[in-house]
């Protein structure tokens, strides 16, 4: 976990500048090893040392399991050491007989795509901002040559290297990588995920340029935003918080997320979904003890944040480089 390998990009070395990357994955790497981390890399070190059987990635929930029941101690400690990766934002899992109700129904997302992605097969895959990589076996499931997770953040990449290590798949890598370093992958990625993620930074179009240039010719990315409802190209640009959050920026409208796809070099762009943020998708629950979307809408009138903004529409679009 904490040694960089990346011979798995071998085939792409003229259009990764690995020596690079592999620089700053040593640093970002050693820093997985910090105090807040140290639960999280106890259960990994001391992670019982069995392998699925049966693996599903098409159901709602991510499948790792085993034929044979296993001994109820060892479950016991499993259900321990996954909760130690608390708050579980994405999911469903369901490892060795634990359900893992994750704060997010991720699967009401991928769901959303699936009828509109090009065929994974074979193919070379980016998903950004992946967090526990739930998307990342969701894609596996249709055999991609690679899925690269870029995620900077590092109790995500210790879930993922926990279930992956029961999973075993060969073709899921998940870096310390967040999006500028896009800028050192061109032409690799056949689809590209950006979501969740535009909403969440400054700049936006300096995201969806970095995503532009690390994707292939006629490649497809799949964008999904927090947005508004206006028919205006417009964002709402909160003063501090938006649904409580502090790290949210420009909330665009649909044809606002159109025209920076255009900016950003993108052609044949589609919406494919546009619709309010329900509090059944985006929920507390015991894996996720945190306060919800419902704690952050206004309880008189769940149109609005508590703010007195616009309540969250989430708005999916797929285009082509
Ligand atoms: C709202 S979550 C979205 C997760 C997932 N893509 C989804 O759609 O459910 C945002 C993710 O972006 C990650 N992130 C934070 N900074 C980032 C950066 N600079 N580049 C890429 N991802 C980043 C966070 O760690 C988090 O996992």
């Amino acid at each position: 976990m904490i040694y960089v390998n990346l011979n798995y990009l071998k085939n792409h070395k003229s259009n990764v500048d690995v020596e690079k990357i592999n620089l700053f994955l040593i640093q970002r790497n050693r820093k997985l090893f910090d105090e807040p981390n140290l639960a999280m890399v106890k259960a990994i070190m001391d992670q019982p040392d069995i392998k699925a059987d049966v693996k599903d990635y098409n159901k709602d929930a991510i499948v790792i399991t085993c034929k044979s029941k296993i001994n109820t101690d060892v479950q016991e400690k499993i259900k321990t050491q996954l909760k130690t990766f608390s708050p579980w934002r994405k999911g469903p899992f369901h490892i060795f007989g634990i359900d893992i109700d994750a704060e997010w129904k991720s699967q009401l997302k991928w769901n959303r795509i699936a009828p509109f992605l090009d065929t994974l097969e074979n193919k070379t895959v980016c998903d950004l901002g992946c967090n526990n990589g739930y998307f990342m076996f969701k894609a596996a499931a249709h055999k991609p040559a690679l899925v690269m997770g870029f995620d900077p953040t590092r109790k995500f990449k210790l879930a993922f290297h926990y279930i992956n290590r029961f999973a075993g798949e060969p073709n899921l890598h998940m870096e310390l990588l967040g999006f500028d370093d896009l800028q050192y992958f061109k032409d690799i990625f056949d689809t590209l995920f950006c979501m969740g993620i535009i909403y969440h930074h400054e700049n936006p179009m300096t995201i969806l340029r970095y995503c532009n240039q690390s994707m292939k010719k006629g490649g497809q990315i799949v964008l999904e935003t927090m947005g508004i409802s206006s028919g205006d190209p417009l964002c709402l640009f909160p003063e501090k918080r938006y649904a409580n959050m502090p790290n949210v920026w420009f909330v665009p409208s649909q044809a606002a997320v159109k025209h920076m796809l255009v900016r950003a070099g993108f052609r044949d762009i589609q919406c494919v979904y546009n619709e309010f943020l329900d509090t059944d998708e985006q929920r507390k629950t015991s894996w996720a003890d945190v306060e919800s979307l419902k704690d952050f809408l206004d309880p008189e009138n769940p149109r609005l944040t508590i703010e007195g903004y616009e309540a969250p529409s989430r708005i999916y679009f797929v285009a082509r480089k």
